[in-house]
This record gives C-alpha cells, sequence and structure tokens, in this order.
C-alpha cells in the first residue's frame, strides 16, 4: 500500500495558512491534515469550518479534517459544506459510531474513526468495515509537538493484523510525534498515512523536510 504523508496545519503560521499549504503542496504533502479542537472535548481551541473553508481553494490536495470535539454530529455537516474530502471523529466523542459514520457518508465525505491511546480496538471493531481510516492517537490530543506514546504502536500492529485477517481495506492513520527518529518504528507499525505537525512546519524548508521524512519509507 502506498504511503501518505499528513502535513498537520496546527504547526503552521495561521497567519498565511492559504500560502503555507500551497507551499507544503508543493513540497511534496499527500493530504492536508486539519485539526479542529472545540476547547471542550480537548483542553486547546484551534479553528473551525468557516477557517477550513477559506483555505480550501489554496491547494486540490484531499483536506482530512481530524474532529477532536464533542457532539460531532452536529457540525460535521458544516465541515463537508466547508470542503473535507475526509473527516474523523473520536470514538470517545459520540453515542453512535454508526449513525456518524452515515452521516458523514451521506455528505459525500470519507468516514474515519479516531482512537485516543487508551482507548482499545474492541471498542471500534464492529465498525471497522463501515469506515474508510481509522486514526489511531499516539499523543493524547489537544497540542503538537509532544513525544509519542510508544504502547500505541503494538495496537497499531494489532489493527493492521486484524485488517489483514478480515480482508478489510481501510487506511490506518497514526497522529503525533512523527519525526526522523520516530520515522521507522512508526512505518514497522503498519501505519499508512502519517500525520506529522512540527516535523514539517518546524522546519524552515519544507520541501527538504518532507524529503527526509518519505525518502526512507
Ligand atoms: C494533536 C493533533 C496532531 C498534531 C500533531 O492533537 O491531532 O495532528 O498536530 O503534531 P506533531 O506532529 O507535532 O506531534
Ligand atoms: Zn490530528
Amino acid at each position: 500500500m502506498r504511503k501518505i504523508l499528513a502535513p498537520s496545519i496546527l504547526s503552521a503560521d495561521f497567519g498565511k495558512l492559504s500560502q503555507e499549504m500551497m507551499e507544503v503542496a508543493h513540497a511534496g504533502a499527500d493530504w492536508i491534515h486539519l485539526d479542529v479542537m472545540d476547547g471542550h472535548f480537548v483542553p486547546n481551541i484551534s479553528f473551525g469550518a468557516p477557517v477550513i473553508k477559506s483555505v480550501r481553494p489554496a491547494t486540490s490536495l484531499p483536506f482530512d479534517v481530524h474532529l477532536m470535539i464533542s457532539d460531532p454530529d452536529t457540525y460535521i455537516p458544516d465541515f463537508a459544506e466547508a470542503g473535507a474530502d475526509y473527516i474523523s471523529f473520536h470514538a470517545e466523542a459520540s453515542s453512535n459510531y454508526e449513525k456518524t459514520i452515515d452521516l458523514i457518508r451521506s455528505l459525500g465525505v470519507k468516514p474515519g474513526i479516531v482512537i485516543n491511546p487508551d482507548t482499545p480496538i474492541t471498542s471500534i471493531e464492529a465498525v471497522l468495515d463501515r469506515v474508510d481510516y481509522v486514526l489511531c492517537m499516539s499523543v493524547y490530543p489537544g497540542f503538537g509537538g509532544q513525544s509519542y506514546i510508544p504502547e500505541v504502536l503494538e495496537k497499531i500492529t494489532t489493527l493492521a493484523q486484524l485488517r489483514e485477517e478480515r480482508g478489510l481495506p481501510f487506511l490506518i492513520e497514526v497522529d503525533g510525534g512523527f519525526n526522523t527518529k520516530t520515522m521507522k518504528s512508526f512505518v514497522a507499525s503498519g501505519a499508512d498515512v502519517f500525520v506529522a505537525g512540527s516535523a514539517v512546519f518546524g522546519h524552515h524548508d519544507y520541501k527538504s523536510a518532507i524529503k527526509t521524512l518519505t525518502s526512507l519509507w
């Protein structure tokens, strides 16, 4: 399976977001990862659908919208309308996974489910055949630039085995603490989509940062 690098604009300069996105697109990004935080589900606030809508014209790359919000069903239509290609919601924030997944799909968007580092795979097993991707958090959500939690990688390996056993097509995305030092372990875990915030935007030259991250895949 092809590996996908998804720079997270949480670590970009918000004063020139469109330009930042054009630059990472030019530098070789595959997707753009957009971290939506509500100050309730996570202890931080980032941006919402109007900001996503305003930066949508900056690139034709897929928008991967990671909702770290309570009550996702209420807001999902706004994010679909803003131009999301992929929308993931946290299992911990949804009372009915099937309903949330079906809502996302009904809006013409690819659904993903996210689990926090301490949420087991068993809690989402029943919906693995309904999602386009599973996002495994390798840090506790809320902030960029944290160190990854190594135990999460074993969980990803288990998930990849389960996928193989069941012959399911979902992608496995990993988010938090991905950089040149952790890359080998992340790749070995069996993940397909790698979110990188500070490992891209923390560098002056995005092209060389992305090249360094992806050349050893
Ligand atoms: C954390 C966010 C991540 C974050 C990753 O809550 O979901 O997407 O931006 O940042 P790094 O790559 O710096 O750990
Ligand atoms: Zn994220």
